[in-house]
């Protein structure tokens, strides 16, 4: 089985002409992308993922990954962006606890600072620090304070062995700190921009270390990779999602959420909307990604996506399988109300709630797309990765602008270096 789209319910909003009009328009530019990927791409790097995560460089992680949870109580993940929302996104859903995965480097907060190492005396600890780039200040400045944390109780010898630096193999600071110190060092694929690097050493080393096959993520990621380089282009889900995206954006939908009903997508939902926003966002263009976890956010911006702008469309995550099951105890008595559902379960529920969303959003105004995902396993976080990875690069080839580039990020940094750097 595959995840598949259903854009069944956007007939009132797209006709087939419509589409069928912007896939013509659009099609030597998407048998373009769809055509295997030429050597040397600068950014497409992700698209071979054999080439990312070859044998080699899988017996490693795998290795790596089991010394660590045999000897660590503790793994600190320190990185932000792509560094480390596509690890965290599998980790949060499906990762099981024989090791505490911790996450820093991604803010500067001494409070949060302060709860991170809190949690590490006593406990025996690794750390994985993740940067492409290593001149980011969050990863940067935070892993000086875990080296040196770790120095001082391991000795650097030690501390060494513990550390693991994924980045750039071409000189970086990063390898280079980390060779002098003795660290293990992985590749953060030059070809690869963060946000698309989670089926490289970058996201399979933290994936495995919680537990998780690494082998069934990138086996489902090729078995949706293999669809979308064979099928038809009028049937293929990742362009015809890439493609309604921009028809909804054109006819002033704007906002775009990713809905699910199963609270274990929520850190899935923030690579997602990083992955969109940041690839995007940019020359005064793009969708702005939201997410939302139902039914919770239906009492908070339920309210809003029903009767507020009609600017709004939504991408369900649909869990057809949600993988277990979880009965309401039988009670003879209707004291609480709640007899018309005795003995049901929560599955149902879960689902009809569902159901009765998409149908209120859709009459509601709210163009309704649906993504089904039949299970909650790696295979299909495998699927779902290379799925939005996909689509998003056709959809905003097809928006005309450059999805793997980032220039409004550095407008905040420069500002912030000039402080630093002059202020005493
Ligand atoms: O997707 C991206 O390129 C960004 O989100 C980066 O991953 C993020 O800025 C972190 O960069 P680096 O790995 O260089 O520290």
């Amino acid at each position: 089985k595959n995840i598949t789209l259903d854009c069944s319910r956007l007939h009132s909003y797209i006709s087939n002409d419509e589409l069928n009009q912007v896939l013509t328009e659009n099609k030597a530019l998407i048998q373009e992308i769809l055509k295997p990927v030429k050597e040397n791409s600068n950014d497409l790097g992700w698209v071979n993922i054999d080439g990312i995560a070859n044998h080699e460089l899988l017996a490693d992680i795998k290795e790596k990954a089991k010394e660590i949870r045999e000897k660590a109580d503790v793994f600190l993940l320190i990185g932000v962006g792509g560094s480390n929302q596509g690890a965290r996104a599998l980790i949060e859903a499906l990762g099981d606890s024989k090791v505490e995965i911790l996450y820093t480097g991604n803010n500067l907060s001494p409070n949060y600072l302060h709860k991170i190492m809190a949690k590490l005396d006593g406990k025996s600890i690794y750390a994985n620090v993740i940067a492409k780039n290593f001149a980011t200040l969050e990863p940067g400045i935070v892993f000086r304070v875990i080296r040196n944390y770790m120095e001082k109780r391991y000795g650097e010898e030690e501390a060494g062995k513990r550390i693991i630096a994924t980045g750039s193999l071409n000189n970086s600071s990063l390898e280079m700190l980390g060779r002098k110190k003795g660290y293990t060092l992985l590749p953060f694929p030059l070809d690869v921009g963060g946000r698309y690097s989670v089926l490289s050493a970058v996201g399979l080393l933290p994936i495995a270390v919680a537990g998780i096959d690494i082998d069934e993520l990138l086996q489902g990621a090729k078995a949706i990779k293999n669809r979308i380089h064979t099928q038809e282009i009028t049937k293929n889900d990742a362009v015809v999602y890439g493609v309604i995206r921009n028809i909804l954006l054109s006819k002033g939908y704007h906002i775009e959420i990713l809905a699910h009903f199963e609270p274990l997508f929520t850190y899935f939902s923030k690579w997602w909307v990083q992955l969109f926003g940041e690839s995007e966002g940019k020359a005064g263009k793009g969708i702005y990604p939201t997410a939302c976890s139902f039914s919770e956010d239906l009492h908070s911006l339920g309210q809003y996506i029903q009767q507020g702008q009609r600017i709004l469309f939504e991408t369900f995550l649909n869990l057809e399988d949600q993988g277990s099951q979880y009965i309401v105890p039988h009670e003879e008595s209707d004291d609480d109300g709640f007899k018309y559902i005795d003995s049901k379960d929560f599955a149902y529920l879960n689902k009809t709630a569902y159901d009765a969303t998409v149908q209120a959003h859709s009459s509601g105004g709210v163009p309704c797309v649906v993504l089904n995902v039949p299970q909650l396993t790696p295979y299909y976080f495998g699927q779902l990765f290379y799925f939005f990875e996909y689509a998003c690069y056709i959809s905003g080839s097809v928006l005309r602008i450059n999805p793997f580039d980032q220039p409004g990020v550095e407008a905040y940094k420069e500002k912030m270096f000039a402080q630093l750097k002059t202020k005493k």
